[in-house]
């Protein structure tokens, strides 16, 4: 079959005479010559109409395009002068004349802009946005794929908590209760067991109360989950993972990363080995830089912002208070030491934090694999022990050290992109109090 047009394809059909179907993005007029920019999804080219080299009807069809008016326009591709590609317009077929369209190319405010997501996401920035996240989960199945590891989808309605019961939505599951799932990772965790390696990907639910530029209510996380392996290996993986979505992105998605005006040099600095400190390290560095907290509270914007400065790069810290950890975590006395079975001042973790402000961008760590440490941990974090039985099945047969880490695909795309806030980075984003369209 041979290749149909598209705008992103056009370097194909220099001097070819071509049919566009798509919408207007933009008119103009000056003198005897008149410009159309067409969009047809794969991106954006001017058209040029000259008396002459047009067909006189395409004169009398382009008086009647409104912005976002669909067409069929036919002509010949060439070599912009300005750079890139244009068509010479021979002929237009108008498919629908559009009413007056509500985005225009004057200022908006964001709520009217998020009241009609369902047409902002046809604007330049919005569509480069999504275009990246898009290569970016393709980029996140290449990589696992490659390192041979395997698919693996966790449930969505589940009966219990992962992350902890203060932020799981529920729902009527006939005669009972079921949550939306906060992360596949306990699921997870019973396919590395079966597969060594895999990878659950899908979306997660969180009721966070919190109007912060980095939460959303409903997010999509990677989570690798890998048997016989620890924290390090864990940190080792992390980094490539993030490697390789970086050099992805640059790779083929440079005409989006240059409609968002991104500056390519900040992303292919992004390379390993990322510096990796420990919680107690990384406290020591906030009191340095004035921001000091006392051990044991978790860490807020300003406080990934100290990291992001203090390094310039991607940070991994590790060893948390289990204090502020989830019940699964393998604790550990000292930093650096063996873990040990039993409970630990510091909980086995490492979070990526992204600089300039994009915050935690991995979240994961090392996993208790004794079955009576982890059936303490239940009670003691106030969790039925019958609703993890399951998940306690894995320390009873075959036990081994395993762990794994979720990456949240939003704060990734917003890192990547420059986009300032999360609600640009999916579709449709689910706030506190943004439940549409
Ligand atoms: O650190 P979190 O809570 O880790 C877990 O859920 C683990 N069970 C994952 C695992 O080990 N398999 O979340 C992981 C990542 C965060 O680092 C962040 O990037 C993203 O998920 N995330 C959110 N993104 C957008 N909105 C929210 N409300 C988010 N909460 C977490
Ligand atoms: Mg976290």
């Amino acid at each position: 079959m041979s290749e149909r047009f598209s705008i992103g394809n056009a370097a194909k059909f220099i001097d070819q005479t071509v049919t566009l179907l798509g919408w207007v993005y933009n008119t103009r007029s000056s003198g005897k010559v008149k410009f159309l920019v067409m969009r047809d999804g794969s991106g954006i080219m001017q058209g040029v109409l000259f008396k002459g080299e047009c067909e006189e009807q395409a004169f009398a069809e382009f008086d009647r395009l409104t912005q976002e008016s669909a067409v069929e326009v036919t002509g010949v591709v060439r070599q912009s002068p300005r750079g890139g590609f244009e068509m010479g317009v021979r002929s237009i077929k108008t498919v629908q004349v559009a009413e007056p369209y509500p985005i225009t190319p004057k200022e908006h405010g964001i709520e009217f802009l998020m009241e009609n997501r369902h047409l902002w996401i046809r604007s330049q920035r919005q569509w480069a946005a999504l275009r990246i996240r898009s290569e970016i989960m393709f980029a996140s199945e290449e990589f696992f794929h490659k390192n041979d590891f395997v698919r693996f989808d966790a449930p969505i309605l589940t009966p219990s908590a992962c992350e902890g019961t203060s932020t799981l939505f529920s729902t009527p599951y006939f005669d009972e209760r079921a949550f939306l799932t906060q992360s596949g990772q306990l699921y997870g965790e019973t396919g590395a067991m079966a597969f060594g390696k895999i990878y659950v990907f899908g979306p997660t639910f969180r009721a966070e109360k919190s109007k912060t530029r980095k939460h959303l209510t409903e997010f999509w996380m990677v989570e690798p989950e890998v048997a016989f392996a620890d924290l390090n290996s864990n940190m080792d993986l992390g980094e490539k993972f993030i490697e390789h979505i970086f050099q992805t992105v640059i790779a083929r998605r440079a005409p989006e990363l240059k409609i968002l005006e991104r500056d390519i040099s900040k992303l292919e600095s992004v390379r390993g080995p990322f510096p990796r400190i420990s919680y107690d390290d990384a406290l020591k560095i906030l009191e340095k830089r004035g921001v000091g907290i006392p051990w044991g509270e978790d860490f807020g914007a300003p406080h990934e912002s100290a990291l992001g400065e203090e390094f310039g790069k991607p940070v991994f810290m590790h060893h948390m208070p289990a204090q502020i950890k989830a019940f699964y975590f393998k604790q550990s006395d000292e930093v650096g030491g063996p873990g040990v079975t039993g409970n630990g001042k510091y909980a086995l973790g490492c979070d990526l934090i992204a600089p300039d402000g994009y915050g935690e961008v991995i979240g994961g760590g090392q996993r208790e694999e004794s079955v009576d440490v982890l059936r303490r941990r239940i009670a003691e974090h106030g969790l039925k022990e019958e609703d993890y039985k399951w998940y306690l099945d894995l320390r009873r047969f075959g036990s081994v050290p395993h762990a794994g880490f979720g990456l949240g695909i939003e704060r990734t795309v917003a890192w990547i992109t420059g986009v300032e806030h999360v609600r640009e980075t999916i579709p449709y984003p689910r706030m506190l109090n943004t439940l549409r369209p």
